[in-house]
């Protein structure tokens, strides 16, 4: 059987706002498998990004539980869980939270600095997750030198480096071009196949929509839909009452 790398259960968020409270999850449950890669879809405000936070352990649930490779966050300690972030999750968030003064190189290797990998092997990954995301030429500049989709794909090689068991990512693909994405995807595909990384996308583009395994849609802060991808497509287009 497939090791569970996310499960949330039954999962309830809101924000204060002044005084009233915003409620952006009403009860979620959503599993992911080893090597799934699973779009999360639905309108804006509808809840993708705070559903991400939670699973990445961000921010914390007013009610309702996440686990992670089938450990109750709720019960680690905040080393424990530092630990199992650093282990088990790569990020590639909206703002990409690149180090300023470090160059493209050294953003990518921070996280297997950080794991004790090798230096020559760790190296050899930097470089090599660069060339895919098409930044080899530019991997010695610093975040302020390069441009607004050059910085996320820093980003995206810096969340892969890892083999993470899960990958969450917020609209990676929102300031790509068609061939950079198409390159990004492949090396999703690619990732999952060897290393059986899974994938959690929020994304409104229907090019990683159509390449997914899943598509779940949320909707008011809810899981209205969860469904194979080709039958989704059809329901992404036809959209839902
Ligand atoms: N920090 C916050 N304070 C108050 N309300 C918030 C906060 N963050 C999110 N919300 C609200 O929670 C709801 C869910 O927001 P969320 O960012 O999860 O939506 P989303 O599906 O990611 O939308 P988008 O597609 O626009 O990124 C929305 O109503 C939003 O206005
Ligand atoms: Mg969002």
């Amino acid at each position: 059987m497939r090791l569970t790398v996310a499960r949330v259960t039954d999962v309830s968020k809101s924000y204060r706002l002044g005084a009233t409270t915003v409620p952006a999850l009403r009860h979620v449950s959503l599993d992911v498998a080893a090597a799934e890669l699973v779009a999360l879809s639905g309108p804006s405000g509808s809840g993708k990004s705070t559903l991400l936070h939670m699973i990445g352990c961000l921010d914390q649930p007013d009610a309702g539980e996440v686990w992670l490779s089938e450990r109750s966050t709720s019960a680690l300690s905040s080393r424990a869980l530092a630990g199992l972030r650093l282990e088990h999750l790569g990020f590639v968030f909206q703002t990409f939270n690149l180090v300023p003064t470090l160059t493209a190189f050294e953003n990518v290797e921070y996280p297997l600095l950080l794991a004790g990998t090798p230096a020559k092997e760790s190296r050899d990954r930097v470089a090599s997750v660069l060339t895919r995301v098409g930044l080899s030429a530019k991997m010695h500049r610093r975040p302020d030198e390069l441009s607004g989709g050059e910085r996320q794909r820093v980003a995206i090689a810096r969340a892969l480096v890892n083999r993470p068991a899960l990958v969450l990512a917020d609209e990676p693909t929102a300031n790509l071009d068609s061939v950079t994405s198409d390159g990004v995807l492949d090396l999703v595909h690619e990732l999952r196949d060897q290393y059986d990384v899974a994938f959690l996308v929020a994304s409104h583009d229907p090019r990683v929509l159509a390449r997914m395994d899943r598509v779940v849609t949320v909707r008011d802060g809810q899981i209205v839909d969860d469904r194979p991808v080709h039958a989704a497509r059809s329901y992404a287009v036809a959209g839902r009452a």
